[in-house]
């Protein structure tokens, strides 16, 4: 896992070269000269501090940095060459220890959308040379609106290349990515443009020169701690979600990383179903939680090396609604409660708990439910290696249909087109103990499991396995 395709490294060496040659354009368009020095200095001073307090965990996929005012500065201060240079430096020098391939990225991508911004603004007929002497007109019509329009061009820019490396690591559609960007941060950059020629006009006609940047600064730190509150909220989403998985890989062995595991499968999966953000997350939480009812299961019967009973199997089959009765009342995980309630459904109906067919079974349970099994066949156990990754998806279409969602099994395919999938061998000692218990997430386990739900009295036990149906009739 983890490790960068051809197409990613290609892709990343690629926009770094681009950004050169636009560099190398930049400087034939609007050589610096000795006056450019002093903002080039302050700009990049900018530049570094505003990625070194940059906040990446504001939101799991979000971060909030000042960059864009700084580039979008830096196209009026020192023309398109300068604004490449701005936009790299902070990365280069690696202010946010960001891993090395995640810099050489950033800084290609901010250099080169930094200089189509400086391009554009020129190419439109921004002031090349901001005076003291610039009345409000000129200054709003030389100045203030080619750099709005130079700013819809970082924010396109932005959005492309990065759309590219989504596209790439999790499969993410350009256009749906793209769409999405726009939705989420196109207003911001309105705000980034006003800021930019805020700073631009201060510096110059309004004659603070460096000073400005600490004009400028101090208000964006007001906001920046704004928004870390919003990320804290983030956090704390993720401790309890982390505290939950180490509570119940306490009690089973097997789920020791599974949970993990599964999650990354399903974030793989949403991006080949193209979900949305807030689709993938609540898909994500579930994948983690799918097996949290095992709590309620007794130690004894999950540990216990050889043949279960019907009834421990009996016992087994209730932790998807055990599930759902410990986490139905955290808010944050409203949109994963189906998926964890009917993770083991099977498409002929013969899962549990409440034997549900076909499209009746939530999409996110469906992709649990190959997500869950994926693993289990890639992951050792006592009586027989880790399956290779060829050999658990051909396993998987040996089941589509009956058991699997044809289509599901498809999309984890896709997504495994994109990212290398390592098999999972137990270290010796976690084999040793879990190694010979039953586990109720191998495919074969599902018809043992089925074949008792078959056997069993219709409507006694099953119909009080579905929380959701006893929380609606409720008093
Ligand atoms: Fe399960």
């Amino acid at each position: 896992m983890g490790v960068l395709s051809h197409a990613v490294t290609i892709y990343i060496v690629s926009v770094l070269l681009g950004a050169v040659g636009l560099a190398v354009l930049g400087w034939r368009m609007h050589p610096l000269n000795r006056g450019d020095m002093v903002p080039l200095t302050v700009l990049c001073v900018m530049g570094i501090l505003s990625e070194s307090v940059r906040e990446n965990d504001v939101g799991r996929k979000t971060t909030l940095s000042f960059t864009s005012i700084v580039s979008l500065s830096s196209v009026v201060l020192v023309g398109p060459f300068g604004a490449a240079v701005v936009g790299a430096v902070p990365h280069l020098m690696g202010v946010n220890k960001d891993r090395a391939q995640v810099r050489v990225f950033n800084s290609g991508m901010n250099s080169a959308h930094s200089a189509i911004a400086g391009f554009v603004y020129l190419r439109i007929g921004g002031l090349q040379v901001v005076g003291p002497d610039s009345g409000p007109l000129e200054l709003l019509l030389r100045v203030g609106l080619p750099l709005m329009v130079a700013d819809v061009a970082l924010c396109l820019s932005n959005a492309l290349i990065l759309s590219g490396i989504v596209r790439l690591t999790q499969g993410v559609p350009i256009r749906r990515f793209v769409l999405g960007m726009l939705g989420t941060s196109g207003l911001a950059y309105i705000g980034y443009g006003v800021i930019g020629f805020l700073f631009v006009i201060l510096w110059v006609p309004a004659g603070v020169g460096p000073f400005s940047a600490v004009l400028i600064l101090a208000p964006l730190f007001v906001a920046r701690w704004a928004f870390v509150q919003y990320g804290d909220e983030q956090r704390a989403h993720e401790r309890t979600l982390s505290a939950l998985v180490a509570a119940v890989e306490t009690k089973d062995l097997y789920t020791r990383g599974h949970s993990e595991r599964v999650a990354l499968l399903c974030e793989l999966m949403a991006g080949s179903l193209a979900l949305s953000h807030q689709e993938t997350e609540a898909l994500r939480f579930a994948g983690m939680l799918h097996d949290i009812g095992k709590l309620a299961v007794p130690t004894r019967v999950l540990r216990r090396a050889g043949g279960l009973s019907d009834a421990d199997l009996a016992l087994i089959a209730t932790h998807p609604a055990r599930g759902v009765e410990m986490v139905r009342d955290i808010e944050f995980l409203e949109g994963s409660i189906e998926a964890i309630l009917h993770h083991h459904e099977r498409m002929d109906g013969r899962g549990y708990p409440a034997g549900l067919r076909g499209e009746d079974i939530p999409l996110f349970a469906r992709v649990i439910a190959v997500a869950d099994a994926f693993d289990s066949l890639t992951t050792s156990r006592s009586h027989r290696d880790a399956h290779t990754v060829e050999e658990a998806v051909a396993e998987l279409h040996r089941r589509a249909g009956a058991h699997f969602d044809p289509s599901i099994v498809a999309a984890l395919e896709r997504g495994l087109t994109r990212q290398v999938w390592e098999p999972t061998r137990l270290e010796p000692g976690l084999m040793a103990t879990a190694g010979r218990a039953f586990d109720h997430d191998d495919p074969a386990a599902s018809d043992l499991m089925a074949d008792l739900a078959s056997s069993e009295p219709a409507g006694s036990e099953s119909d009080d396995l579905d929380p959701l149906r006893a929380k609606e009739t409720a008093p």
